[in-house]
């Protein structure tokens, strides 16, 4: 079935070429950049949040459930995460990291402390999912660990016991605890977050008043078990902006330009979602070309913010030392009817995958100061990449463009120079098409292209270049999702480029994304 949808796909995609190209094609050009910065591997993170099914039932069915699974964490998806080659997991907040304490989640499950979380919907947390569980998981999808840690509610002796706790190698209670608990070895933590929009739900402190303590957090909380030689320490990312009424930015890193040497950052967040006004009202699925112009149009306030909060990193760190970690992005819309409000549950649609897309490459395109990012969230909350219903789970379609951008990971940025026009909806002028292109290790060169016209298809030349092969991924409306009853949906087909006068064409599709690797 799958086979023969491709297939179909492939020919339809082939044949929809003189169809689908409104006027003549755009000349797209790659040029040549050995000073572009590298694509950072962990713009492709993700977050997982206890919040909802995130967690539980999403990631953890418990070792007696009957859907397969390793060690209570199912195998469903870790398989479908593997392909995604996910670079980190922030865990376990969000706002659910600033009322987290550790000791609740570690040793004898009877022992575990069962909670309420008030954050999210007021249900029972029984932390059975806790520093272990994340661990396996993390290992499981071979992903690195980016752990929140509490200042919120906590203190900087509660984080320094966790990272004991989990890097220790010597010979430590705290070492000792762990391995008793049936983890000799430590794990390794080379992200860590402190605190989580403490300006809001962290506890909602002043600029000045977080500073001081982030310092103290900075300073006390050490990691024992640095990645391997050859790779960075760990890195410490603060909270930045805060889209009300605060610039923690301009805070962080004023203190950080006048640091004392007994504390550092490596990183600031950012975090943005695009909502269509708060609070988030816009429907999921059933919405037409309003909805989809107004939330494509808001996609694009992303890079105007990265540029505002560069401009202010820039100022304090010209040498781009720090980095900016956008740690939640992601569409922002109404709970899925009938689900507990409490557990941002929402359906994902061709339009959230193109609004994905265009994410991704603002981040590329943003990668001299922004090396990470974690989309909101994993799994059945928010902009998810799977959603699941007891055993049965599927892949949105925002999971198929982190596929597909798969080959971008760690790839040198390249210049891309072409002019696709506008699309106009109402209100929103948005760039028709949007690109980046970069090199991956093995030298090849991929581009990604999203025809943002969700009615007009167009196509590109390159020249020069001989042949364009990869996938790209529509649907016949923007609302188009998948569902357990019809779960491919959205998928992406196969495309490859025409030979056309000393260079290749390439079709894009209304409401499209395509990534291809080209060949001269
Ligand atoms: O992702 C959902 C919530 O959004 C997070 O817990 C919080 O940090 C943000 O406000």
């Amino acid at each position: 079935m799958t086979v023969l949808r491709r297939r179909l796909g492939m020919l339809l995609v082939a044949l929809a070429l003189p169809l689908a190209a409104r006027a003549a094609p755009v000349e797209l050009t790659i040029g040549a950049d050995s000073a572009a910065p590298v694509i950072d591997r962990n713009l492709f993170g993700q977050f997982a949040e206890h919040l909802g099914a995130g967690i539980y039932g999403g990631i953890w069915v418990g070792e007696q459930s009957p859907i397969a699974n390793v060690r209570g964490i199912r195998s469903d998806v870790v398989a479908a995460l593997r392909a995604l080659h996910v670079p980190n997991v922030r865990w376990p907040g969000g706002c659910f990291a600033d009322e987290y304490h550790w000791r609740d989640g570690i040793g004898p499950v009877s022992a575990r402390r069962v909670q309420i979380n008030s954050n999210w919907g007021g249900v029972t947390e029984s932390n059975r999912f806790g520093t272990a569980e994340f661990m396996d998981f993390a290992e499981q999808i071979g992903a690195e660990p980016y752990v929140s840690v509490n200042v919120g509610s906590g203190s900087p002796r509660e984080a320094a016991d966790w990272l004991e706790y989990m890097t220790a190698a010597a010979d430590t209670t705290l070492a000792r605890e762990r391995a008793a608990n049936g983890h000799p070895a430590p794990w390794r933590v080379p992200l860590l977050g402190l605190g989580n929009e403490n300006w809001g739900c962290g506890g909602a402190m002043s600029p000045d008043h977080y500073v001081e303590e982030m310092k103290r957090f900075a300073h006390y909380v050490h990691n024992y078990s640095p990645p391997a030689a050859g790779g960075a320490a760990m890195k410490r990312i603060a909270v930045g902006w805060d889209a009300g009424k605060y610039d923690y930015t301009e805070a962080v890193m004023r203190a950080w330009a006048d640091k004392a040497y007994s504390w550092d950052i490596e990183g600031i967040s950012l975090h943005n979602y695009t909502v269509g006004g708060w609070p988030p009202h816009l429907p999921a699925t059933g919405f037409g070309l309003d909805d989809y112009a107004t939330l494509i149009g808001e996609t694009y306030h992303m890079d105007s913010l990265i540029a505002r909060q560069s401009a202010v990193m820039d100022k304090y760190d010209p040498q781009r030392k720090v980095l900016l970690a956008v740690d939640e992005w992601g569409a922002w819309l109404a709970s899925t009817p009938g689900t507990n409000p409490g557990f941002l549950a929402q359906q994902n649609s061709l339009r959230d995958a193109i609004l994905a897309a265009i994410n991704l490459n603002i981040f590329a395109r943003h990668a001299e100061r922004v090396k990470m990012a974690n989309i909101a969230q994993m799994i059945n909350v928010l902009q998810a990449m799977i959603l699941t219903d007891g055993p049965r789970l599927v892949l949105t379609p925002t999971y198929h463009v982190y596929r597909l951008y798969v080959p971008f990971q760690g790839a040198q940025r390249l210049p891309v120079m072409l002019d696709g026009g506008q699309y106009r909806h109402g209100p929103v002028t948005l760039p028709r098409i949007d690109a980046i292109a970069a090199r991956a290790h093995d030298g090849a060169v991929w581009l990604a292209l999203v025809n943002v016209d969700p009615e007009a298809g167009s196509a590109v030349h390159l020249a020069g270049w001989h042949g364009a092969s990869g996938d790209v991924l529509t649907a016949p409306r923007v609302d188009a999702i998948n569902s357990f009853a019809d779960p491919a949906a959205v998928a992406p087909v196969p495309v490859v480029g025409r030979a056309d006068g000393g260079g290749v064409l390439l079709a894009l599709p209304p409401r499209s994304v395509t990534v291809v690797r080209l060949d001269r």
